[in-house]
């Protein structure tokens, strides 16, 4: 038994390790080659309230288009619009796609700012690598990234809850239907001025436990932001949303344990009779878990600002079993997903086996005291109320 599972760590390492080894041939991603075409006339930005997330974009766009044969070709900010593909192209037919999701946001000081960009071309680079797709030079992206803010500065809305939605995006345009590696691609980034994730902003959600599909699996590619990840996970949402649950909580295994909410890591916070201490917990990254940017920054808060002495902040396995006793012993105490564009969503409930879970929220309010302080201090820091190490990324001045 530990002889097999040492060959799956091996192999998993040298499959990992041959991944880090691949390189992209031809001229690198080249940040200084960009070339800008202004539209015409630029729009006027849209009133807070009429933001819904993903639906209103800026005024251009970013392309940038590689060849095996030269790699990275000269970037290109020009007006929001079509693309033009060959339909048989491989990302309409096996699935060459990735994605990341960021954001931007106008500071307190009249500043707009990226929050913590270099994770998203780490984990995007990683995506890109899985897939075969070529790879590219971080920082050079995410300066481009910050042209393409600064040209349509003006549609970055302001005020809590609002910001700028970054979707960079990397598919596949080799044209034919044999399946191998893309010679082709096309990478490109396209703004969102978006409001809150739910049109119902900072409230509790009610889910349903999944455990009859799968999200992710051992040596699979849930940790990795494939677009393909995410059209399977759509119908047990629907399922759950006829049943009156906004969300589905995926399980995973004969054991059930919590992986992820939606499209969200996912926290719990539980008492410990026994100690008297608090525990909050998340999924290992064990390569069926997203590296959430804001499961990062929950966690790396959690540990500077929570008290040793009455919280303990672990990363590891649970079972909705565990959720499950804890709450019958009155020690579940909050739980809460986290993710990009929704940034920390509190939970209320949770359907499993016919009853429901209830997660204790505040008296009066829409989630629970530790939620509340967590979505706190990350709002503090992306609208440059405080500071914390390079999380915060200048990308234009509107002093
Ligand atoms: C996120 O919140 O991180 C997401 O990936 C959501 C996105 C798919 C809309």
């Amino acid at each position: 038994m530990l002889a097999r599972q040492n060959i799956r760590i091996n192999a998993l390492r040298m499959f990992s390790s041959s991944m880090k080894t691949m390189t992209t041939g031809g001229l690198p991603l080249d940040a200084s080659k960009l070339k800008i075409v202004n539209k015409s006339t630029p729009s006027k930005p849209r009133p807070n309230d009429e933001l819904v997330f993903g639906q209103t974009f800026t005024d251009h766009m970013l392309t940038i288009e590689w060849t095996k044969a030269k790699g990275w070709d000269v970037p290109e900010i020009k007006p929001y619009g079509n693309l033009s593909l060959d339909p048989s192209a491989c990302v309409f037919h096996y699935a060459f796609e990735l994605f990341e999701g960021l954001k931007a946001y106008k500071t307190s000081d009249n500043k707009i700012t990226l929050f913590r960009p270099d994770m998203n071309m780490k984990r995007m680079n990683k995506s890109a690598a899985r897939i075969c797709l070529p790879t590219f030079d971080s920082d050079q992206l995410i300066a481009l990234i910050g042209k393409l803010i600064e040209q349509d500065k003006h549609l970055v809305p302001e005020g809590k809850g609002y910001s700028l939605y970054i979707r960079p995006t990397l598919i596949g345009t080799t044209a034919g239907l044999g399946v191998s590696t893309p010679d082709r691609a096309l990478l490109y980034v396209l703004t969102s001025p978006v409001g809150p994730y739910y049109k119902t902003g900072f409230k509790a959600v009610k889910l349903e436990a999944t455990d009859y599909a799968t999200r992710a699996w051992p040596g699979g590619v849930g940790d990795k932001k494939l677009g393909a990840n995410y059209a399977p996970c759509i119908l047990p949402q629907l399922e759950a949303a006829k049943r009156g649950y906004q969300q589905n909580l995926w399980l995973f295994g004969p054991e059930k344990y919590i992986t992820e909410v939606g499209t969200m890591n996912v926290f719990f916070a539980f008492k410990n009779s026994k100690t008297g201490k608090k525990e909050l917990v998340t999924a290992p990254l064990d390569g069926t878990i997203l590296e959430g940017v804001t499961r990062d920054s929950v966690l790396s808060l959690a540990r500077e600002n929570l008290d040793p002495n009455e919280w303990e902040v672990n990363e590891r396995y649970y079972s909705i079993n565990e959720v499950a006793e804890k709450a019958e012993k009155g020690e579940l105490l909050e739980a809460f997903g986290s993710g990009t564009a929704a940034v920390v969503s509190p939970i209320k409930e949770i359907g499993w086996q016919g009853k429901d879970i209830n997660v204790p929220l505040l008296p009066g309010e829409q989630s629970g005291p530790l939620t509340k302080k967590v979505a706190q201090w990350i709002a503090d820091i992306q609208y440059g109320r405080k500071t914390k190490d390079n999380w915060s990324r200048v990308v234009a001045d509107l002093n």
